[in-house]
């Protein structure tokens, strides 16, 4: 093989190389960029309706905890929400839900609409970058993995 032709192959072969890593980025870098994952901490009393809200928003992946928090006023329970657990702590639910980014601000909206009464206490939403998802059964990841 001359060498000019060694080259072109040579070329060629990068080529192929590059081509073969490029898109394995793009889809990682696509997959991931927009998933959240939306933290919300609720009264426990919410919860029905905030499912209820979440589901007409099409929200259907939920993980939800009871849990044990306290907030600003250091977990002093109040008369009317007596949901105190031990020490300082009171009972709280919370919701984990990764979402794309096009589902972020519905699922805000659900938690808020079913759990914003405008008393102390109400909870708080976090939200996050999410790094990566995986779902088990096949292995795929990132948004795809998601819903
Ligand atoms: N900064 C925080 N970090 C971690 N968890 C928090 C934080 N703020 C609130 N939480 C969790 O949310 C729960 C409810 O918080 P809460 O609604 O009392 O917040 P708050 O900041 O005290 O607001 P509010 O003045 O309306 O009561 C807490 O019991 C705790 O589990
Ligand atoms: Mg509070």
């Amino acid at each position: 093989m001359s060498l000019r032709a060694e080259r072109r192959n040579l070329s060629r072969c990068g080529l192929r190389l590059l081509r073969s890593y490029a898109p394995r980025n793009d889809l990682k870098e696509k997959g991931n960029k927009h998933v959240k994952y939306v933290v919300g901490i609720i009264q426990p009393d919410r919860l029905d309706e905030v499912l209820k809200r979440l589901t007409d928003e099409e929200v259907h992946l939920v993980t939800v905890s009871n849990v044990l928090g306290r907030g600003r006023q250091k977990g002093i329970a109040q008369v009317y929400r007596s949901h105190k657990e031990q020490g300082s702590l009171l009972k709280k639910v919370k919701l984990e839900i990764a979402v794309n980014e096009a589902f972020v601000e519905k699922t805000v909206k659900a938690i808020l609409g079913g759990a914003q009464s405008g008393q102390i206490g109400d909870g708080k939403i976090f939200i996050l970058d999410l790094h990566e998802c995986v779902r088990i059964r096949t292995g795929e990841r990132g948004g795809e993995a998601i819903g």
